[in-house]
């Protein structure tokens, strides 16, 4: 039960490290861009993947286990906003998959612990999901002058003397 469990959480450990490095890349784009609004939730996303880590890590800990601090995956080198945004809908949907498959094999071997973290874990990117799908459907619907709106509001920002996130 044990090390199967452990297995399990130390691949959401890599998927979560793989997104925290994407998301954070986007936001370091965004930001370069003065795209705000996205620059922002690329960053509060990056810290929520990263404190899911935190939790998947207490858990392998409690279970007697090592924590392996290896991403699955390198940065795609993605500056293209739309292209973003497709990849980090497609990042989310895809963890939301493997952590309810994983819940399920974490109940089939009796540990409702590690069970309920990973269901806890897709209700959040589950949430993510829908962010970024809502940027996504905006992008689409208004196109460029989403974008300008967002350098205009940094233009304000900067001017009112409010610090830029
Ligand atoms: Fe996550
Ligand atoms: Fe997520």
């Amino acid at each position: 039960m044990k090390e199967k469990s452990v297995e399990l959480l130390n691949k959401a450990v890599a998927d979560e490290l793989s997104a925290v490095h994407q998301y954070m890349y986007f936001h370091f784009h965004c930001d370069d861009q003065g795209y705000d609004l996205l620059a922002g939730l690329f960053k509060k996303t990056a810290i929520e993947e990263m404190l899911h880590i935190e939790k998947l890590a207490e858990r392998i800990i409690f279970l007697k286990g090592d924590v392996e601090m290896l991403a699955d995956t390198e940065v795609k080198k993605v500056q293209d906003v739309k292209e973003m945004l497709d990849m980090a809908t497609k990042m989310e949907i895809s963890s939301a998959d493997d952590y309810n498959r994983w819940a399920i094999e974490c109940a089939n071997h009796a540990d409702s612990v590690s069970k309920s973290l990973f269901e806890e874990l897709v209700v959040d990117e589950e949430r993510h999901f829908d962010q970024y799908d809502v940027e996504m459907e905006n992008l689409q619907k208004f196109g460029i002058n989403y974008l300008a709106l967002q350098s205009i509001e940094r233009s304000k920002n900067i001017a009112a003397g409010r610090p830029v996130d």
